[in-house]
């Protein structure tokens, strides 16, 4: 995937439905009512707009908050845009074991935000979910199951008709829009 990161950037906050489930679903599943310290991933943060508004607030502020992405230039804006004493952002592909081995059995909270319908491998990327928790840890996510729209987007991107219109902003200002 090629998402850019200037063009995502701006939306600080994604679409309503993902500020819904945090603000609202995490709550009703019990996140943010316990005073307990509490070591949280947010998987594929992007430019990290909703760690530091929408995830950062359900904790106590002596919980830790890793916030990953795969893409270095949202973690540089991420750094640059929304850092607090409690996130540290750091470039991971959620695919790669070998890059977030350091929080093996680790994480009590971890969650992903219109992220896991962009990986190729979600098998590899649940598993690596399982090593991370902490025995009684919880994971939560957002993500698109099916759309009727990715279809049509690669089937215009290669016809000779369409392509002119598409590049890598195109594409993802396109996607943005339609999926967060
Ligand atoms: C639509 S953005 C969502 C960003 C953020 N969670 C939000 O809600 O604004 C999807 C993010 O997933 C990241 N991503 C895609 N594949 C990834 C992977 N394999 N590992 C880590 N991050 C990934 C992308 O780089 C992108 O920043």
């Amino acid at each position: 995937m090629n998402l850019d990161a200037d063009l995502y950037s701006p939306r600080s906050i994604p679409m309503e439905s993902a500020q819904s489930f945090a603000q609202k679903l995490l709550p009703q599943l019990g996140w943010g009512k316990s005073d307990s310290d509490e070591v949280v991933l947010d998987v594929g943060c992007g430019p990290g707009g909703t760690t530091k508004n929408l995830i950062l607030p359900l904790f106590s502020s002596s919980s830790r908050i890793f916030a990953v992405d795969a893409m270095p230039n949202m973690i540089a804006l991420a750094k640059k845009h929304n850092s607090s004493p409690q996130i540290e952002y750091s470039v991971a592909n959620f695919e790669d074991w070998s890059v977030l081995e350091r929080w093996k059995n680790q994480i009590t909270k971890l969650v992903s935000i219109l992220c896991f319908h962009w990986l190729k491998d979600q098998q590899k990327a649940f598993h690596n979910v399982y090593h991370l928790l902490r025995k009684g840890g919880e994971a939560a996510f957002f993500f698109a199951l099916r759309s009727t729209f990715h279809a049509s987007v690669l089937e215009m991107q290669n016809s000779p008709r369409w392509n002119h219109l598409f590049n890598a902003s195109t594409i993802s200002t396109l996607l943005r829009y339609l999926i967060g």
